[in-house]
């Protein structure tokens, strides 16, 4: 198993470029189920959750090949079913259920079960496919799913729900008649995924807002997409620039995807702003305090929350973070305490007693988040000290080649491989 060891202290210098969006990349993989042909997808992150779906197609029999470029071809498809096995180790493979139904009438998936960050069920996704007429049974830890054609239907999701949106979305593109999905999640991966659809010939209007409404075709065909840069790795660089007291420009960064954290940003005192294809981000070392709620987009996102709590640590006085997304995402908190902070956690909220002088020492990577914000403490932490990241496979998830792109803005950081 890898560890990241950071020695703390340097501030951040230069540029760094921004890899494709893993939630982008992870439903566009599943939507390549919806056509016949091969489907092509450039800028694809090289991330261990995207060589996942990779795989799950594979496993079911489709042709895939590539990495950066990823080739998919579903035409050979013949077993869908997506088991325990990979499931297991990746959630999103739930993604593949309504693509699957829609295109084969019927799907075999493995129910995900819990994570470190919460329960996380998936009732959503299975009460809109049962509205637009699928039969949904659950066995031996199976979701066993069938249809004659997909039928449109009015759907409205209890809570918002990002994969659950994408999946009612794929269904209903190849399901007879007129859908609506209210309450549907407005992230940029949504809307991504609705462009994508639209290029294959879907009929999807609404993406991005609170309802969405898609006129069933009778098939996609197969189109050629690069993936839009990923908005939380590009707020975990942004960061990483702050806690630093760095000046870094990251390209191919949308900033219009990162309105709430760069307005927290700002607010807290890190001069943000737009250059020719990017945004620099310079830190001062003096922060004010911050009061933060996580919601779903155009919310302060929760995948970034971990990351901005380092921040919050070093701001003079009391900040407040909430967490409203998920019910168990403050894994991070004991281990930042390790290394000095003073969090104090009631309920779903965190006070957070700056500053903080961070200093290195080992701690344990809970989740693919929590990983994140364990690398910015140690690269805040007091010049001379050390900071050992173990378990960083979950960091590998979902940061492309992490150590590699510190290193360039000038971080001593280094992988080591513990037994
Ligand atoms: N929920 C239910 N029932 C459902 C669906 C969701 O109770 O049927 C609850 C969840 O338990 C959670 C909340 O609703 O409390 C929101 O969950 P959502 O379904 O939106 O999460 P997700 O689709 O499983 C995606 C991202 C996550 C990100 C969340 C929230 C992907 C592949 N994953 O998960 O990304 O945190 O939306 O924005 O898109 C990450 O990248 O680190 C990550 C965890």
């Amino acid at each position: 198993m890898d560890a990241i060891v950071i020695r703390g202290g340097r501030p951040l210098v230069g540029e760094v470029a921004i890899s494709g969006a893993k939630n982008s990349a992870l439903p566009l993989i599943a939507s390549a189920i919806l056509a016949s042909g091969r489907t092509t997808l450039r800028n694809v992150p090289v991330l261990r959750d995207v060589h996942t779906m990779g795989e799950v197609l594979a496993s079911m029999g489709a042709a895939v090949a590539g990495t950066r470029v990823l080739q998919i071809d579903a035409a050979s498809l013949k077993r869908p079913e997506a088991a325990y096995d990979l499931v297991r180790t990746m959630r999103a493979s739930i993604l593949v259920l309504g693509p699957l139904l829609a295109r084969f009438g019927q799907a075999r998936v493995s129910l995900p079960g819990g994570c470190a960050i919460g329960a996380r069920p998936v009732e959503q996704h299975l009460k809109g496919l049962e509205r637009m007429g699928a039969k949904i049974t659950l066995d031996e830890g199976y979701i066993e799913a069938r249809c004659r054609r997909l039928h449109g239907a009015e759907m409205t999701c209890d809570m918002v729900t990002v994969t659950g949106t994408m999946n009612l979305m794929m269904a209903a593109a190849l399901a007879r008649g007129h859908s609506t999905i209210e309450n549907a999640a407005r992230e940029p991966e949504v809307e991504e995924l609705a462009c994508v659809l639209n290029k294959m010939g879907a009929r999807v209007h609404g993406a991005g807002t609170a309802v969405i409404s898609i006129e069933g075709v009778e098939e996609l065909h197969p189109v050629e997409h690069a993936i839009m840069p990923d908005r939380i790795e590009a707020g975990t660089f942004m960061v990483a620039a702050a806690v630093t007291g760095g000046d870094v420009v990251l390209r191919g960064c949308l900033p219009e995807h990162l309105a709430a954290a760069i307005a927290q940003l700002v607010a807290a005192g890190v001069s943000v702003e737009p250059v020719a294809d990017g945004v620099r981000v310079r830190g001062s070392g003096r922060y004010q305090p911050m009061e933060l709620v996580t919601q779903p987009h155009p919310g302060f996102p929760t995948d970034l929350q971990a990351q901005f709590m380092v921040l919050a640590a070093l701001a003079d006085g009391q900040s407040v973070i909430t967490e409203t997304i998920f019910e168990n995402r403050f894994m991070h908190v004991p281990e930042l305490a390790r290394m000095n902070a003073r969090i104090h956690i009631e309920g779903r909220t965190a006070i957070v007693r700056g500053p903080t002088r961070f200093k290195g020492t080992t701690v344990m990577a809970s989740d693919l988040r929590a990983s994140a914000a364990l690398v910015l403490a140690g690269l805040a932490a007091q010049p001379g000290t050390t900071t050992r990241v173990r378990r960083v496979y979950h960091l590998d998830r979902g940061y492309e080649r992490i150590e590699r792109k510190l290193r360039g803005l000038g971080a001593q950081v280094r992988r080591v491989r513990e037994a």
